[in-house]
């Protein structure tokens, strides 16, 4: 079954768009809004299949035991990637279906060549994941039943690997950091057209950097910046040397906030937390794994509005206000890798599992 949305399993070579958006130069607003919210209408053709494609799933089995529960329908997996998390739901819950999300093409070129084996247990779908209800509604009969959601938020070993995607502050590439090459709004945009008062605010939000305005005001000064190594440079000599030594590479706040920027992480993840709570049949099951304290508040957010249902009584006293919970959090705080795991997948270092449960609601 193929809908607007979906690219499912394609057989032939793909004629990928170029990966360099033209310079767009509206303002900022328009910009976020030239940000593709749905795919487009034309079907995204993917890339054959990569078989070089390694991303390695985090909490891999807590995934698989938070799923095991549920009835027999579809799990959507909203972050797809390299199919690494679907493939073993598929394997070990024979009583469940994927239908994957993702806006990689590369991701979806990986995750249709090990999806294959799974014949019509296994769809996947081109668009970016606050469109859910639309993907659902293209890609599935109007009966099927969504058990799971999942969300493994945030980027795959591979987008940061490949200097040609322009991610990685250790590869030097030309800047880019979009995850759907198709988008106008790129890293590149983002580094030579931004106002400081922009940049600042993204750094200092999404980055968590204690340096935003030097920053800022370096980025500015460098400009044009077209290289991630160059903007490396730039972050690096804006630093004050002593702090150059703490917390890492001295550019890793700013590349994880202008990524967050360029693809709308934060914005689109509430979005798509209500759609995909809306979506779940009863008793099914929402697992979501972030990776910074950003994703995370948003995350913790819309569980708890959703466990409560919104209730404004005061605590310790029956509600009254009417509010109807859709949610039952499995576990507070969330889970965290094991020692074994952060020391073998130093990408899970920081990850946050939360598990929630839908909750029977009468309408
Ligand atoms: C951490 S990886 C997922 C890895 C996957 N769970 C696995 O085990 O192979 C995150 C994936 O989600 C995709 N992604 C991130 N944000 C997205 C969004 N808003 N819409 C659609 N896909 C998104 C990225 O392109 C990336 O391929």
């Amino acid at each position: 079954m193929e809908g607007p949305y979906s690219a499912r399993f394609p057989s032939s070579p793909a004629g990928e768009k170029s990966r360099r958006a033209p310079v767009f130069r509206g303002t900022a607003e328009e910009r976020t809004r030239s940000r593709s919210a749905r795919p487009a209408k034309a079907r995204t053709m993917d890339r054959t299949t990569d078989h070089e494609f390694h991303h390695r799933p985090v909490m891999a089995q807590q995934i698989v035991e938070a799923f095991a529960p549920v009835p027999a329908g579809w799990i959507i997996d909203a972050t797809l990637g390299g199919a690494g998390h679907s493939t073993l739901l598929l394997e070990q819950l024979p009583q469940i279906s994927v239908l994957g999300i993702d806006q990689d093409p590369d991701a979806r070129g990986a995750a249709a060549a090990r999806l294959a084996p799974f014949g019509d247990r296994a769809r996947i779908a081109a668009a970016r994941f606050d469109a859910i209800a639309e993907v659902v509604a293209a890609n599935l009969p109007a009966e099927a039943r969504v058990v799971g959601v999942l969300f493994d938020l945030g980027v795959s070993s591979p987008q940061l690997d490949r200097a040609e995607r322009g991610f990685s502050y250790r590869l030097d590439a030309p800047l880019d950091m979009r995850m759907d090459p198709s988008q106008s709004l790129s890293a590149a945009i983002v580094a030579n057209e931004y106002e400081e008062r922009q940049l600042t605010r993204i750094l200092r939000a999404y980055g968590d950097e204690r340096y935003a305005g030097r920053i800022a005001r370096a980025m500015i000064a460098a400009r044009p910046i077209t290289s991630t190594a160059r903007l490396a440079e730039v972050v690096r000599d804006a630093i004050p040397a002593p702090a150059r030594r703490q917390g890492g590479h001295p550019a890793k706040r700013t590349f994880q906030a202008i990524r967050i920027e360029v693809n709308a992480e934060l914005e689109v993840l509430p979005v798509a937390l209500r759609a995909a709570i809306a979506l779940l049949a009863a008793d099914g099951r929402l697992a979501v794994l972030s990776y910074h304290s950003g994703e995370d508040r948003i995350v913790k957010q819309v569980l708890r509005e959703a466990s409560t249902g919104g209730c404004t009584c005061p605590a310790g006293l029956p509600c009254g206000c009417g509010a109807i919970p859709t949610l039952e959090l499995l576990r507070r705080g969330g889970l965290t890798p094991s020692d074994e795991e952060r020391l073998a997948n130093p990408r899970s270092e920081s990850a946050r599992l939360r598990i929630a449960r839908r909750a029977e609601t009468t309408p």
